[in-house]
């Protein structure tokens, strides 16, 4: 088992180069892998998460090759794949499982997708459900939770669905089933989700429609080839966003990285609390906006955080809650229930840590109040457990900076889901962090 052990003080400076954005490598190989002819796909992030993605597609027989930092994917066609050997492993990856299911609905083969002990314990009601609806044979465990087994050769039409919870995995899910069904696919969300697999979808020549809460995906049209540049990824650059804003005399730069509407949510929470953020460079890469962004320590005020802004930062709130302890005042988080079905119950795996370190939280059904500490040590040092959860793990070791003791952090290999390199990058900004194998 991995563990970090980072030491107190210091700041963040000079340049980061932030991962390839996770969310997007997984569209950019599904997609790819289905289309017609020869993507090149550049930026993408190898981590653990995407690396499964791509050996499932491996496994159903397409060719990716790595050239040059880049992966060159033979497309097969939309109906090329061919019947796995044996269960196909998804490790650590929701996104990854919710997404493929919804492909492999539409197969001849049959199938059967696996994860390891946390996302087996996920939530799959929320795609098996709506694709039974569309005639999928699918059937998860007697809660409804992976394996997932799937039957090939079914008849797919497309429905209109409206979903209960704003999340991307069920819209791109059914939207993948949809190219196989006949008819057209309609999702409607309560609040806005991420949208990249539209923005991927209609790049790859699906017949595609958005609108702000609603898109419809019309069935049968063949995708084409394309080369997609992946941007950085916002979620890995929350970190160190966070990690500066909370220390005095930091100056972060971190280039091209990826700040989509849909996506964006933690760049506009930080500013109003008052951040140095400025965003330069405003470009568009492969249909996705992109910046450059520097931001500079300072002091941070607490606030109310619910409704549709929960959806746009749903991955950012363990590095939000970082900053909300160093904040004048009091953050409150609600509407945000969803962060209890993550890699890990995030609300209580923040509250817990937090607590540990000496910082006052108040613990919701659905969110989170702290109470933050402006200047000075905001936490004392301690022993937290990141529950095998990446964006935990990562999350407490931007703490360091505004802590007065040595902060040790349990069960981070899973950090190489997202972000192989964090060690290396958080080193090279200046935190004091050390990765050493533990006994478990
Ligand atoms: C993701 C969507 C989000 C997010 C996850 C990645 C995606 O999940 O938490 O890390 O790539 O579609 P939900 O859509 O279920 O909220």
């Amino acid at each position: 088992m991995r563990r970090f052990l980072v030491a107190p003080g210091g700041r963040l400076s000079g340049r980061a180069a932030m991962p390839g954005d996770k969310s997007i490598s997984h569209r950019a190989i599904m997609l790819a892998a289905i289309s017609d002819g020869q993507s090149r796909i550049s930026g993408f992030l190898s981590s653990m998460d995407c690396l499964a993605t791509r050996a499932v597609f491996e496994a159903m027989g397409v060719n990716i090759a790595d050239s040059d930092a880049a992966l060159v994917v033979d497309g097969v066609g939309l109906h090329g794949l061919q019947a796995p050997a044996q269960a196909l492993d998804l490790g650590n990856s929701g996104t990854a499982m919710r997404l493929l299911a919804g492909l492999l609905a539409g197969q001849a083969f049959d199938s059967c997708i696996i994860g390891d002990a946390s996302l087996s314990q996920r939530p799959m009601g929320r795609i098996i459900q709506p694709l039974r609806q569309m005639g999928a044979a699918i059937a998860g465990d007697a809660e409804e939770r992976a394996p997932l087994n799937i039957r090939g050769g079914q008849r797919l039409h497309g429905i209109e669905y409206h979903s209960p919870v704003a999340s991307a995995q069920i819209k791109s899910c059914l939207l993948l089933a949809g190219l196989y069904a006949d008819g057209q696919t309609t999702v409607r969300e309560p609040g806005v989700s991420r949208d990249h697999s539209e923005r991927m979808l209609a790049a790859f020549g699906a017949d595609i429609e958005t609108t702000e809460r609603q898109v419809t995906l019309r069935g049968g049209a063949r995708l084409h080839a394309r080369d997609v540049s992946v941007p950085g990824d916002l979620s890995s650059a929350a970190f160190f966003l966070v990690g500066a804003a909370i220390s005095p005399g930091s100056e972060l730069h971190l280039p091209a990285v990826g700040i989509n509407p849909t996506r964006r949510g933690i760049i506009d929470l930080l500013l109003a609390m008052g951040a140095d953020l400025s965003l330069s460079n405003e470009r568009i890469l492969s249909g996705e906006p992109v910046a450059d962004l520097t931001m500079r320590g300072g002091e941070l005020q607490g606030i109310d955080i619910g409704g549709d802004a929960v959806a746009l930062a749903i991955d950012e709130f363990p590095a939000l809650f970082i900053a909300a302890a160093c904040a004048r005042g009091t953050t409150r988080l609600r509407n945000a229930a969803e962060l209890r079905v993550k890699e890990t119950d995030r609300i209580a795996a923040m509250a817990a840590g937090l607590m540990t370190l000496g910082v006052e939280v108040e613990v919701f059904a659905d969110g989170l109040a702290i109470t933050g500490t402006p200047q000075g040590a905001a936490f004392s040092g301690g022993t937290i457990d990141s529950h095998g959860d990446h964006r935990i793990a990562m999350a407490f070791a931007m703490a360091a900076p505004r802590a007065n003791g040595e902060i040790r952090i349990n069960d981070c290999d899973n950090v190489a889901t997202s972000f192989p390199d964090f060690v290396t990058q958080a080193r090279t900004a200046g935190l004091a962090i050390d990765s050493a194998a533990a006994a478990t």
